[in-house]
């Protein structure tokens, strides 16, 4: 493994680890998707086993966060069955200073959005490489699309500014399929410069089922950093 590999594995353990830290007793939890949640509920489901915590029920974002949270002890539910939920921990691809997310690099967005969204307390957790001072600068942003609609969206995507790029599988020929049984589009804007109106066009746009900006919904942003050599966690 590479130093810097390394380096970020170690930030996203430890900022994963303190949000897991944060979960109460008595609570419904959203259960994030990526590798830096995949270290939340990892803790999560310690702090269980270990009788730390009592009685929480996850909500997982993504087929893979309902794998992780059965391989770590953490008691499911889905959305039928609650009627809130108390604190959700979920990773982020950018965060820009006014805490707006670019999400999706997993293309778990659409399932995130509804989970985060519904959370007294949303956490994002990243590690410091997620910070950027425009959403945009360094990720593509994820748009989930129904399949028959993909030539049409292109062309609506396109006449915003943006450059759509279907997003191809890897150890799978053709493309990315969702949770949901769509596409992904990845598009390249050259500037974002009002997220909240962006996000609004593009879900506008008929067969789009939503794109990757959370816009106003995080609520604290846990940025895990390297000090003299060691991991340690910064809140804005
Ligand atoms: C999943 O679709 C994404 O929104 C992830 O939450 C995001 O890509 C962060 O992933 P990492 O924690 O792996 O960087």
């Amino acid at each position: 493994m590479s130093q810097e590999v390394d380096v970020i594995k170690l930030m996203k353990q430890e900022v994963g680890r303190i949000a897991a830290s944060r979960v109460k007793s008595n609570s419904i939890v959203g259960l994030g998707t990526g590798s830096t949640s995949a270290y939340a509920i990892e803790y999560i489901g310690d702090r269980l086993k270990s009788g730390e915590l009592e009685n929480i029920v996850g909500v997982p974002t993504s087929f893979q966060s309902e794998v992780l949270a059965k391989k770590y002890g953490i008691p499911l539910t889905t959305l039928d069955a609650i009627d809130h939920i108390d604190l959700a921990i979920d990773g982020a691809d950018e965060v820009d200073p006014q805490k707006n997310l670019i999400k999706g690099g997993g293309a778990a967005h659409t399932r995130e959005k509804v989970v985060d969204s519904l959370a007294e307390l949303f956490i994002v957790v990243v590690d410091s490489s997620k910070l950027v001072e425009q959403l945009g600068s360094t990720f593509l942003l994820p748009v989930e699309v129904i399949p028959m609609a993909v030539a049409p969206v292109t062309r609506a995507l396109e006449q915003l500014g943006g450059k759509p790029e279907l997003r191809m599988g890897i150890k799978k020929d053709g493309p990315v399929i969702t949770d949901q049984g769509n596409f992904v589009l990845d598009v390249k804007f050259n500037q974002i410069d009002n997220p909240a109106q962006l996000e609004q066009k593009i879900n506008n746009i008929p067969g789009v089922l939503e794109n990757g900006l959370f816009v106003g919904l995080a609520d604290v942003i846990l940025v895990g950093e390297i000090e003299d050599g060691k991991p340690k966690v910064r809140e804005f």
